[in-house]
């Protein structure tokens, strides 16, 4: 089976570091680009047509940065765009809704699944387009959680009451249905996992840049070119933002260099 070099990782802001982190937590010795678009976050509010538009630039970003395989770090990305992306370019791009699909439904038990993402996620159905067409026995609900985002940027912890109130908000009515996998559909979503659990006690979490960080190297198998994973950080504004990140929840991330891109030439 070929093996590819240097990946591209890309999602629309610093979230798609728990992807990369999970990636990085479960290889070594890989060359990664980074590229978060954090000019133009959030992506989950806006129209289909336009997160394609942003995704196709994402992409040729990368590519012209030589990369070899491209992970869709973005959970909207990945509902929205990843088939028109695969029909346009011609390197193998992975997305974090089959192997996330994948995971829950080896776990399920009650074969109900839920799905909370950003608007544009849910409202897409690919996560209940994959598990219909591959695990038809299992049903699958979608709760939308737009201000999950905006709390995480704007730092407020889970802890939080605030946080607190707005998970049981969007997550309680969860508890009156016989739902016993909740797939995280968003990068931002590992950050509220505890306060997840306190609403929802003995439900299975998918996080979806573990799931894909496991199916990674069967799905597109990675050359491993050094000893350790080097990985260069790409943002298309604001890119020091990205040292003051909460990295309690980013242990595996390599240190590396930050650069501006202006991902409008793209
Ligand atoms: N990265 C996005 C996702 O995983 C969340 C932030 C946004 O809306 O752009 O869906």
């Amino acid at each position: 089976m070929e093996q590819y070099g240097t990946i591209g990782v890309f999602d629309s802001g610093l979230g798609g570091l728990t992807v990369l982190n999970a990636i990085c937590a479960a290889n070594e010795g890989l060359s990664i680009i980074y590229f978060g678009d954090t000019a133009r976050v959030p992506y989950g509010p806006r129209t289909p047509d336009t997160i394609a538009h942003y995704a196709r630039q994402d992409v040729r970003f990368l590519l012209s940065k030589k990369v070899e395989a491209i992970v869709v770090a973005c959970g909207t990305v990945s509902a929205i765009a990843l088939n028109s992306l695969r029909d346009e370019f011609d390197v193998p791009i992975i997305g974090v809704i089959e192997p996330a699909c994948d995971a829950a439904a080896k776990v399920t038990v009650t074969n109900h699944i839920c799905v909370i993402g950003t608007h544009a996620t849910v409202n897409s159905h690919a996560y209940s387009d994959y598990l219909n067409a591959n695990y038809p026995h299992c049903r699958v609900s979608g709760v939308e959680c737009p201000l999950f985002v905006p709390l995480i940027e704007n730092g407020f912890r889970e802890d939080d009451p605030i946080t607190q109130l707005t998970v049981e908000r969007y997550l309680a009515p969860i508890r009156d249905t016989d739902v016993d996998t909740l797939i995280l559909g968003c990068t931002h979503y590992p950050f509220l996992i505890e306060a997840i659990k306190r609403v929802l006690p003995g439900i299975t979490l998918i996080d979806i840049g573990v799931a894909l960080s496991e199916a990674l190297q069967l799905t597109v198998p990675i050359k491993r070119t050094q000893d350790k994973n080097t990985v260069e950080y790409c943002f298309s504004d604001r890119e020091t933002d990205f040292k003051r990140f909460d990295f309690q929840h980013l242990k595996n991330l390599p240190k590396g260099q930050i650069f501006a891109v202006n991902i409008e030439k793209y």
